[in-house]
């Protein structure tokens, strides 16, 4: 009797399977709390005949082994899916997403990214360099002698002192036209857009680094109308058409002849106010024409090629076409500020 009905229990166990975490409670409610199967059957096993018990009683313990295994399989098993579909339960899913907030480009890559596309259409490539420079390519093949008093103007941060040839922080990406011109033939007609490095006290109209376009053409017969056209075609696009340019004569060691270029103010347009200091011109940049020392320092028949240059502050040119006064605001990341700019999603 006993036997069979082990048996019988077993086959049910073995051919147990729940649908839901009720089924696997109802389970160990059957069989293994103090009044199920499992306990009963130890009861019954008390009144065998002592011949039986041996091979029985073995039967039993394997019996109530596999009931005990059963459960604790499947209550792992649905335990965790249990705590899942409650966790969904619990989800209100009427609620709305969290929306995602799309960040503002920093205005200076915004501008950035116009110079960029303005000299693009004129067929400049853009060249990148090195932030830390030797000082060959930073001043002494720009036609900075070491003891150039044009050094000082632009003092910077050195980083290793190195017999003739210090290591320090560019002062402007001049140098990456100096590393162009050694690596390649011309013609050549590109932009160097980076981040450069002065040694000056941070105020709301200087800081210690700040960033730069610079351009450089050199080809065959390249004059100074060409640099002055390519130039008020820059303004005219990035500006409008009403900006007027105007050239006054100034001194780069790297450029001969050289020049500032101011533009009509374009916030009081030429009538003066506090951007332009009541003169109605504002500087944007220096120009001039590659010095044929320069040309020769890297490699260049100066002879047969000219070329002209350019450099410009990107901040510069920001704070005239958002009326930025204080140029510290670009660099300390308050949201307030940034977030008033154009947001880009590509
Ligand atoms: N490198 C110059 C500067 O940083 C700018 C410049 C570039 C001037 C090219 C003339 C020609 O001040």
């Amino acid at each position: 009797m006993l036997q069979e009905k082990i048996q019988q229990y077993s086959e049910e166990i073995e051919r147990f399977v729940p649908q839901s975490y009720n089924d696997v409670e109802a389970f160990r409610l059957k069989f293994l709390v103090a009044k199920g199967v499992v306990r009963t059957l130890f009861e019954e096993f008390k009144s065998v005949s002592p011949d039986q018990k041996r091979s029985l009683g073995k039967v039993l313990n394997e019996f109530k082994q596999a009931a005990e295994q059963k459960y604790q399989h499947l209550h792992e098993q649905f335990a965790s899916n249990k705590q899942t579909s409650k966790k969904k339960a619990e989800a209100d899913l009427t609620l709305p997403g969290e929306g995602f907030v799309f960040g503002s480009r920093h205005p200076l890559s915004l501008v950035r990214k116009e110079i960029v596309e303005i000299f693009k259409k004129l067929g400049f490539i853009v060249a990148e360099g090195p932030e830390i420079e030797d000082d060959w390519h930073n001043f002494t093949a720009l036609n900075f002698p070491p003891e150039h008093p044009a050094r000082d103007m632009q003092d910077t941060f050195f980083i290793k002192k190195q017999q003739g040839n210090d290591i320090a922080l560019r002062t402007h990406t001049s140098s990456v036209q100096v590393r162009m011109m050694e690596n390649g033939e011309p013609p050549f007609r590109a932009i160097m857009p980076g981040r450069v490095y002065r040694n000056e006290a941070i105020s709301a109209r200087a800081h210690c680094f700040f960033h730069q376009v610079e351009g450089l053409y050199v080809d065959k017969d390249v004059s100074f109308a060409d640099l002055k056209q390519t130039l008020y075609y820059f303004v005219q696009e990035l500006f409008g058409e009403d900006t007027k340019v105007r050239f006054r004569p100034s001194y780069f060691p790297f450029t001969e002849p050289s020049a500032e270029m101011d533009i009509s103010c374009t916030i009081c347009k030429g009538k003066g106010c506090a951007m332009c200091k009541g003169t109605g011109w504002v500087e944007i940049l220096g120009c001039g024409m590659v010095d044929p020392n320069v040309l020769e320092n890297c490699g260049i028949d100066s002879s047969t090629y000219s070329g002209f240059a350019f450099g410009m502050g990107i901040e510069r040119i920001t704070n005239l076409k958002y009326e930025i006064r204080d140029l510290r605001l670009f660099s300390e990341n308050d949201v307030r500020f940034l977030s008033q700019f154009e947001t880009e999603l590509i």
